[in-house]
């Protein structure tokens, strides 16, 4: 089954709850915390986050491009994200911050930017139950999808088969009716959309749209 996860940075900031409501029927809300040190741009923080989770129709999905993901990622598993997405170029002690997660009750997810390889990672795919591949370079919604990270993406769904993993593979960056298509081909099976969705006449309609394009 193939997610799709609207991330609500292209969202109206001053309607949060009818932002959210329009997208009650895709799998969870994508929530970008950014702290403008790992990423150039300042979004929000925990007390934020945990009304969002308050009045969410579905649950979230936290993709934290936040320094010193060690000390600021778990927080985010204990406020009740459903998923807590953290970034390899962030974290010190990987394996020790997904071990964490987990036993905080969340889905443990490791992210990486577009130069950031997975090949390191393959041996530790396990202790993860997300990889997220970038496939633009974080901090704004809106930005061109990179057809170079295609092949990572390839790459990271043949090591998770070859392992016999159950492991979600999501892809994060420029996914829209154009680009859907190539990223589910690649193996992707976890789709986050912001512009989009937000963009659209119609939020619900886009993500019936993306949903019926991922299974084509
Ligand atoms: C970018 C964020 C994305 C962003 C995607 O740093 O991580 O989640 O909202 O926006 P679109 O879908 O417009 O590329
Ligand atoms: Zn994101």
């Amino acid at each position: 089954m193939i997610e799709i996860n609207p991330s609500i940075l292209s969202s109206d900031f001053s309607d949060l709850r009818g932002e959210l409501a329009k997208i009650a029927t895709a799998d969870m809300a994508h929530i970008d915390v950014m702290d403008n040190h790992f990423v150039p741009n300042l979004t929000f923080g925990p007390p934020v986050v945990e009304r969002i989770r308050a009045i969410s129709p579905i649950p979230l999905d936290a993709h934290l491009m936040i320094a010193d993901a060690d000390r600021n990622a778990p927080v985010y598993a204990e406020i009740g994200c459903a998923s807590v997405t953290f970034h390899a170029e962030a974290a010190a002690a990987p394996v020790r911050l997904a071990r964490e997660l987990r036993r905080l009750g969340a889905r443990a997810s490791l992210a990486l930017k577009p130069a950031t390889p997975i090949e390191p990672y393959i041996d530790l795919l396990g202790e993860f139950d997300q990889i997220l591949i970038m496939t633009v370079e974080p901090g704004f919604g809106g930005q061109k999808f990179l057809d170079v990270c295609l092949p990572k993406i390839a790459r990271t769904r043949q090591a998770i088969s070859a392992a016999n993993l159950e492991i979600r593979l999501q892809v994060d960056g420029g996914v829209s009716a154009d680009t859907v298509g190539r990223v589910v081909d690649a193996g992707a099976d976890v789709l986050v959309a912001g512009s989009a969705v937000y963009g659209a006449e119609d939020a619900a309609t886009a993500i019936a749209q993306l949903r019926t394009l991922a299974a084509d």
